[in-house]
């Protein structure tokens, strides 16, 4: 089993050496303060424990995974000796430019070494290293333990065989990883979900519907759909030409400002920052917000056991 590194021990960092401990890959996580790499820890066996209590994987499980992840402050002694180093710190390009060309000096020119950025350019990433072949973007989505998808994204200097050994282990892990053919910012499904956001809230800003009915025309609407037909089949099932038709008529009606919405900027500059102040497009009290979260990860913890019953149905 090939030897993982996991750069950053935050939000995405500390599920993603779940998933890989979890396949029974030897893991190190790596963070610049022990007390985030203990919370990762924490919150690692609080996954897997909300997993095994709704079906997905068994308790006597967890400290046999949790065995497997190490963890150090110290990057070159996290790195040392593993096939795939995975980046996930802040998202700041400068800081990813610095760690991966640090990452190309002390990793062996056989190590992959990937990011998971929601959205910069992988070429850019790489930029300051002088192994850009080995270099590559994986952007794992939250939370990345329950969501299946993986972008597997090259960067301009790409070797073709970095991006295939990346999607041959993302796929035995049990991810859905699919390949980029371009690095744009955004890659694929950043640019359609905020094509999606944009468009919601220039809604709301022209008052053609408040923030909870927009919400509604999504989860009650369209959005059943979407997790058995996306965007493109649901062209062609509709047809082309009706695509067509509806483009003709629609596309100056709706959004398109290349720059973020006056009033989300607005909000922001207020401080109504959403769930972490309690109020942004809508008011939100601490039980919603728990109901909140709640909701979804009941809700993918549904679609995986489904989906891993379903899998064994057909092996
Ligand atoms: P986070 O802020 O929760 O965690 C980042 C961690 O990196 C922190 O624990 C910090 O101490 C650590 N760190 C910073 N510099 C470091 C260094 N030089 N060496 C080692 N550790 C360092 O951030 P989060 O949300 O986990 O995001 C990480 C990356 O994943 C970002 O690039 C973000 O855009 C991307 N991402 C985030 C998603 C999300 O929903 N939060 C979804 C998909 C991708």
């Amino acid at each position: 089993m090939e030897k993982i590194a996991v750069i950053g021990a935050g939000l995405m960092g500390h599920g993603i050496a779940q998933i890989f401990a979890g396949s029974g890959h030897a893991v190190t996580l790596v963070d610049l303060d022990q007390t985030v790499l203990d919370h990762a820890l924490d919150g690692i066996r609080q996954n897997l424990s909300l997993m095994a209590d709704n079906g997905i994987g068994s308790r006597d499980d967890i400290d046999v995974i949790l065995d497997r992840i190490a963890t150090t402050t110290r990057m070159a002694e996290g790195v040392a000796g593993a096939d795939f180093v995975m980046e996930a710190v802040v998202e700041k390009l400068e800081l990813k430019q610095t760690l991966f060309s640090k990452l190309d000096a002390v990793c062996p020119s056989s190590t992959i070494l990937a990011s998971n950025t929601s959205v910069m350019s992988i070429t850019e990433i790489a930029a300051k290293s002088k192994g850009q072949d080995r270099i590559v973007g994986t952007h794992f989505w939250n939370p990345p333990y329950l969501i299946p998808l993986v972008e597997v994204v090259p960067g301009d200097n790409t070797d073709l065989e970095t991006v295939e050994t990346t999607w041959q282990l993302l796929n035995r892990v049990g991810k859905h990883p699919v390949k980029v053919k371009r690095d744009v910012p955004g890659f694929v499904a950043n640019r359609l979900q905020h094509a999606l956001w944009r468009e919601a809230i220039s809604i709301v800003e022209n008052g053609i519907a408040d923030a909870a009915t927009v919400d509604e025309c999504v989860k009650f609407g369209f959005g059943l759909r979407l997790p058995v037909l996306g965007p493109m089949e649901n062209a062609d099932l509709v047809g082309t030409d009706l695509t067509l038709a509806i483009h003709d008529y629609i596309l100056r009606h709706i959004e398109s400002a290349p720059a973020p919405s006056p009033l989300l900027k607005q909000l922001v500059a207020a401080g109504d920052l959403g769930f972490k102040s309690g109020r942004g497009f809508q008011a939100w009290s601490e039980d919603q917000v728990a109901a909140s979260h709640r909701n979804l990860q009941t809700h993918l913890m549904t679609i995986v056991k489904q989906t891993t019953a379903s899998e064994k149905e057909q092996a």
